[in-house]
């Protein structure tokens, strides 16, 4: 149960697309150390209504809320909202909603790129936006961490579009940190390496692929959403305070090209 010696404590979070995955641990793991959290989903609520049952019965404060990342109405609604139920502006942004499905660029439909641009890069944007505009109204610091990943640096063959969200991700990052700095918010990138959650179950269901995965990771396996969540948390910690425009990669070594000689 948080209490106030937490590091997170009073900090009101917003993790988007938070129903499963590496962005349900974070806001489970954010909740765990003393933050009020909205998990933010799309689609049926069932997955972040039981997100927000099982930090609730650890003790923990959240609230769900429906929004489609790329879709400017909506992320304002979402703020509003947040602003009103938790008291304050959001002072703590997890961007970390995200979509890929691989295409060849010669087969790439014009939709399916500006499908995963809108809700990996724009999403960003316009979650950026709305919490910096809160904190900056209410002269108050705060964190804001991207969940890119390491294809933030590593090109990956049929997913162009993807590896073009996450490299914009990066520089998009870096500029808004250097706006930002002045006023005490901090911009970071979280950069994963091969996760096992729900956008991962081609890994999960076959073995070979698996294993062709773990032969491109020195430590030999892949990695768990919580160790993505305790990243994210220490970032956004007090103890994190001088960390500013920096890339963490989780990623068991994945970005040390093990395959080159
Ligand atoms: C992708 C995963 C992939 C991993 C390593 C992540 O950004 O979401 O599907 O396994 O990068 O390639």
């Amino acid at each position: 149960m948080p209490t106030n010696n937490e590091p997170l404590s009073g900090r009101r979070a917003l993790v988007t697309g938070s129903a499963t995955g590496i962005g349900r641990s974070t806001a489970k793991r954010l909740a765990a150390d003393g933050a009020s959290v909205i998990v933010n989903y799309v689609g049926p609520p069932d997955q972040a209504e039981s997100a927000v049952k099982e930090i609730e019965g650890e003790g923990g404060r959240a609230l769900a809320i429906a929004a489609d990342v790329s879709n400017e109405e909506q992320v304002q609604a979402m703020f509003a909202q947040a602003l009103e139920e938790l008291g304050g502006p959001i002072d703590l942004l997890v961007n970390n909603a995200g979509i890929e499905k691989p295409f060849n660029v010669v087969d790439m439909p014009l939709e399916e790129w500006n499908k995963v641009i809108a809700v990996n890069l724009t999403g960003a944007f316009l979650c950026t936006r709305e919490a910096a505009r809160g904190m900056t109204k209410a002269g108050i610091p705060g964190a804001i961490i991207n969940v890119s990943s390491v294809h933030e640096v590593i090109p990956w063959r049929e997913f162009s579009h993807y590896c073009a969200s996450k490299g914009g991700m990066k520089l998009f990052m870096q500029t808004v940190a250097r706006e930002l700095a002045p006023q005490g918010i901090r911009l970071v990138n979280v950069a994963p390496g091969a996760i096992l959650t729900p956008i991962n179950q081609d890994l999960i269901d076959d073995a070979e692929k698996r294993k062709a995965v773990e032969d491109e990771i020195p430590l030999g396996r892949t990695g768990k959403p919580e160790e993505i969540a305790a990243a994210i948390a220490w970032l956004a910690s007090p103890e994190a305070d001088y960390v500013v425009g920096s890339t963490l990669f989780v990623d068991g070594g994945m970005t040390l090209f093990p395959k080159f000689i």
